[in-house]
């Protein structure tokens, strides 16, 4: 479904015949573009397309570049001119510290994933099975017939379960889901906030605002403390990825510091949860508002598990499954904006952009690219078939990203959303009730603001 390798596009041509990227249109004084980035950011992002491939964007005082073609998006991954930095990664930093594998560069961020990848290996991902079936199971084992459901705060508990589970091995998760779930939205949603305004000291003000998002990035970090302490002090050593991280030395053999482990801890959490929630909010979404689809997820399940529980041998088995998981994620990706910097001078598709200069592009916008799909809007899992899915441009449809920070997690992440597709699809009806509001949040992620289903058990209607 992603691409890993192709010729980086950039640095290839002599500088006098670079041009400056097109200015975007639609800014207002002093904030420039940083309102539209706020009003209705998904849309503004898209509609850059029609002004180039790179564009410039102005927000408040500063330039920066989009980047807004497959191709180009593409190119500017799998560069080596680009590293991770900008405005997405600035405003994150007080969440996700500068020593953790999601903020690093260089020679630390090489050393990370390879500490990491073990736990993300397509033949680790089986040693997850009963706690992905298990907490899928659970998912829908809870709810009563009729119940009206806060998917919102279902999703986050099992995304939080499933990562702490598996990756942190801790059963002391259960009492802690909630509260990290609560103190991941706050923050999130205030970064987004950061991000395109960057305001600096504001953001220090006692205001409740303020108030709110210092009190959730405090107790995210105690939580995670908490996670490391009692693992040190329970003297147990699990294969997992918690006792690989604590375990972990750096390039001269020495253990790495508290610090790192501790970034570390917080870059599995929070891109783990936060990513996985809003995904399986957007897969509820979709079975509530396309029931033909769960009726075809439904009869696929069936015919593949002859009316037992769906369980974690049978994803691979769930293609049409697989192929609804897809399309969700290409018209609502959960990370729907990602940012670099430039390290030299360079160029992107005969674009001169300087040493220092942010670039912005939106995995949202690149997949909804009518010039890229056909019936661009239409939910169609079909589209995923091998014989159609050929027909998509390279670069087209990243959800995981390219290259070198590509998301360590796609094997794990599909395996754990087929498998909770066809959990959800097999047990219930969903319709969405009076006062649900299905509209996009915009934060650091995209999920719906408050989706609110009523479950009717299949058994029922059949
Ligand atoms: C990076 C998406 C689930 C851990 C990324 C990136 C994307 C992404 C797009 C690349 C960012 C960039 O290019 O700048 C997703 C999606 C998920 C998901 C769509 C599920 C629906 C997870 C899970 C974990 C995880 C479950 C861990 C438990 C990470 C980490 C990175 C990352 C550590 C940073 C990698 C690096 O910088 O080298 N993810 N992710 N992700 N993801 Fe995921």
């Amino acid at each position: 479904m992603t691409v890993e390798s192709a010729p980086p596009g950039t640095g290839s041509r002599p500088s006098s015949e670079l041009r400056e990227p097109p200015l975007a249109g639609g800014g207002v004084p002093v904030l420039r573009h940083a309102w539209r980035m706020v009003r209705d950011p998904l849309a503004f992002m898209s509609g850059l397309r029609d002004h180039g491939e790179v564009v410039r964007l102005r927000l408040g005082p500063k330039t920066l570049y989009a980047v807004t073609s497959p191709e180009l998006t593409g190119a500017l991954a799998l560069s080596t001119d680009f590293e991770i930095a900008g405005p997405l990664w600035e405003s994150l930093e007080e969440l996700l510290g500068k020593e953790g594998v999601a903020t690093a560069n260089g020679p630390r961020h090489r050393r990370q994933r390879r500490t990491m990848q073990p736990a993300f290996r397509l033949d680790a991902i089986p040693g997850y099975a009963s706690v992905m079936e298990e907490e899928a199971h659970a998912l829908t084992g809870r709810w009563q017939a009729g119940e009206i459901i806060d998917c919102t705060t279902e999703a986050f508990r099992i995304a939080v379960r499933v990562a702490a589970r598996c990756l942190l091995r801790g059963a002391y998760m259960d009492e802690r889901a909630e509260r990290l779930s609560a103190a991941l939205d706050t923050l999130f949603r205030g970064m987004y906030r950061r991000m395109v305004i960057p305001l600096g000291p504001l953001y220090r003000l006692p205001l409740p605002a303020n108030r709110r998002f210092n009190g959730a990035l405090a107790d995210f970090h105690l939580i995670v403390d908490e996670i490391v302490a009692e693992r040190r002090a329970s003297g147990q050593k699990p294969n997992d990825l918690l006792t690989a991280l604590l375990e972990a030395t750096d390039g001269n053999g020495d253990p790495i510091g508290e610090q790192e482990i501790h970034d570390q801890v917080v870059a599995i959490l929070t891109a783990g949860a936060e990513t996985v929630g809003s995904t399986i909010m957007w897969l509820l979404h979709v079975l509530a508002e396309h029931p033909e689809h769960a009726d075809k997820v439904r009869a696929e399940v069936e015919s593949v598990t002859a009316g037992r529980p769906v369980a974690f041998e049978d994803v691979r088995a769930l293609r049409h499954t697989n192929n609804v998981v897809i399309e969700a994620m290409r018209l609502r990706p959960a990370i729907w904006i990602l940012t670099r910097r430039a390290v030299a001078d360079t160029e992107l598709g005969g674009y001169r952009i300087p040493a220092g200069s942010d670039i912005v592009y939106s995995p949202y916008a690149v997949q909804r690219d009518p010039r890229s799909y056909t019936d661009h809007l239409r939910f169609d899992p079909d589209r995923w078939l091998p014989e159609r899915a050929k027909e998509v441009p390279k670069y087209a449809m990243t959800p995981f990203g390219v290259g070198n920070r590509k998301c360590p997690s796609d094997h794990f992440s599909m395996a754990l959303l087929t498998l909770v597709t066809a959990a959800l699809a097999t047990s219930y009806h969903f319709e969405q009730t009076p006062g649900s509001k299905d509209g996009t949040r915009v934060g650091i992620t995209l999920h719906p603001h408050d989706l609110r289903l009523r479950t009717t058990p299949r058994s029922r209607q059949g």
